[in-house]
């Protein structure tokens, strides 16, 4: 978006980020709730989509991962797929977006897989407009992995896993772009709630 319309235009993109098991997708849900009942237009919208592309995604999480370079190029397909089909539209509307995962995970993640940080961010920077907000629920992965297994009752490879999410999550607390708050996950749902509405709240457009 050029920067000029971004002042007359009432969209935010507002997007939940963090390590699985953080919490983002809960707080991503009450935020909706609460910008609705304020009376703003909410869309709601998550990476890996169900698009094309997201859907190739999800099903290489079943049947066998990917290879780095795989997976950070569908990556890309499937949030230029969302931008273009669903992200552009909403913003146009005047909607705020609350997007569960952005091109910061693809950093963080696809980062952690060893490929270069920069790379993936020009990669993506190329295909997907900047956000306005972007929080990062932060939890260590010990925790996170413990919430998973109790609250979703998903068995995982804890050594890996966890090994793998530290490197997640170290990459994302080394991200320093200006729109980017960090949130500490491991306060109650309601205190974790108050921190996402301030940060919200200095975002939103004038009603
Ligand atoms: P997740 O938000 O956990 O989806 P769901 O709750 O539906 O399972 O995302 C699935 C996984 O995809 C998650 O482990 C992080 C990973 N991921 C990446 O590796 N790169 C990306 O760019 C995105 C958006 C997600």
């Amino acid at each position: 978006m050029h920067p000029e319309c971004k002042i007359i235009s009432t969209g935010r993109l507002l997007v939940f980020e963090g390590i699985d098991g953080a919490g983002k997708t809960t707080q991503l849900q009450f935020s909706a709730q609460w910008l609705r009942e304020s009376g703003y237009q909410v869309t709601t919208l998550r990476e890996p989509t169900d698009g094309p592309y997201g859907q190739k995604l999800r099903q290489s999480a079943i049947s066998g991962r990917l290879s780095p370079e795989d997976e950070r190029d569908l990556f890309v397909l499937d949030r230029r797929w969302n931008v273009e089909t669903n992200i552009t539209p909403a913003l146009a509307r005047g909607d705020i977006v609350l997007l569960d995962r952005y091109y910061f995970s693809s950093i963080a993640y696809q980062g952690a897989r060893g490929l270069d940080l920069e790379d993936i961010r020009r990669r993506n920077e190329a295909v997907a407009p900047a956000p306005d907000l972007v929080l990062i629920f932060d939890l260590v992965p010990e925790i996170a992995v413990l919430r998973i297994r109790q609250t979703r009752g998903e068995e995982l490879n804890l050594f890996e896993k966890v090994d793998y999410l530290k490197r997640v999550r170290d990459i994302f607390l080394s991200l320093s772009d200006p729109f980017i708050v960090l949130v500490d996950a491991s306060q109650s749902e309601k205190a974790v709630l108050d921190e996402v509405k301030t940060a919200i709240v200095k975002v939103l457009p004038p009603q």
